[in-house]
Parts: structure tokens; sequence; C-alpha cells
């Protein structure tokens, strides 16, 4: 069996880059929870928040996880809320290594202030909303198997040291 290589962390913590980036090097197939979403929903996030719900989008989100967790071979790159639910870790946890990407707000906000599609950070004061939600999260995240501090770190780098891990 080819284990699953799972990416959680923040919005804006570089998941889509080094999952894509990783997809290549580890001959993975790439899974994005937030595009199987949208797929199955036929609608950008940002509509399913505003117009059913962050519950609802929860309960989708849950589906999908348990869904792909099924699947081996695959670099999964989550969505940043995904560590709220302990089923959702626990599936992916089944047949995947879980990396925590980490950042600072201060990284993460310079990285996701020009864009438009996060509805949580459509609001007067993202910057206070990350450091707020990354601090409640917190112990969430950590439940990942491995910390990865990507702050000063390339992407290059980031995927280097996530196959050096799951080489161990
Ligand atoms: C969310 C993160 C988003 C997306 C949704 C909610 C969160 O995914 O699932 O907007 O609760 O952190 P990314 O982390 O890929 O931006």
């Amino acid at each position: 069996m080819n284990k699953n290589i799972v990416l959680v962390g923040f919005m804006g913590a570089g998941k889509s880059l080094v999952s894509s980036k990783l997809e290549n090097l580890a001959d993975l197939r790439r899974l994005s929870t937030d595009d199987i979403i949208e797929q199955k929903e036929n609608r950008k996030i940002s509509d399913i928040f505003g117009d059913s719900g962050e519950p609802y989008f929860r309960k989708v989100e849950r589906d999908v996880v348990a869904e792909v967790s099924q699947q081996d071979g695959l670099v999964i790159d989550c969505g940043g809320g995904v560590v709220l639910d302990d089923d959702n870790i626990r599936h992916l946890k089944k047949n995947g290594t879980v990396f925590y990407l980490f950042a600072n707000p201060d990284v993460i906000y310079g990285r996701i202030k020009d864009e438009t599609h996060r509805p949580l950070l459509q609001i007067d004061d993202p910057q206070a909303k990350i450091v707020e939600l990354l601090e409640a999260r917190k112990s969430r995240y950590e439940l990942a198997d491995h910390i990865i501090d990507t702050n000063n770190m390339s992407v290059d780098e980031v995927c280097e040291e996530i196959m050096k891990l799951m080489k161990k």
C-alpha cells in the first residue's frame, strides 16, 4: 500500500503549492477536499458558506474526507478547517501520514491579503481573525503526525522534508 500524504494547516499555509509539487515528486495523485466539495455542490465555497452556512459546508467536508480516506496513493490538500472534526482526523490517519504546515499569522496574511475566495477572511480585520483562529485551532493542528515550520522554507524545501519523513 502506498500511504497517503495528508497536508493540514491554516489558509495560506502553502498546502496547495506543496501538494501540487509532491504529486510529481512522490508519484502520488493530488486531491483537494475544497475542489471536491465545489465539484459535488457545483458552486464555489464562498457561495456554500453564504447560501447554506458553515455547518452545511462542514457536513459536506466530512463526507468528502471519509470518501477520500478510503483511497491510497494520494497527496491530500485539506481545507484549513478539516482538523476541527475528530472523525476527519481519525479517517485521514487510517492510511495516511498527516503533516501540519505551520506558518506565522503575518506570513499567512502576506499570502492571502489579495485573495477573495476565503469566506472566513472576507471581513474588516482579517489579520485579527487569523491570529484568533490560529490560536483557537492550534491544538487541533498539532494532532498531526509531523509539524513543519514553513516560515523560512521554500516550497521545495518543505517537499524535501516531507519526503524525508515519509521514508523513515
Ligand atoms: C477554511 C479553509 C479553506 C476552505 C474554507 C474554510 C477554514 O481552505 O476549506 O474556506 O476553515 O480554514 P484552504 O485552507 O485551502 O484555504
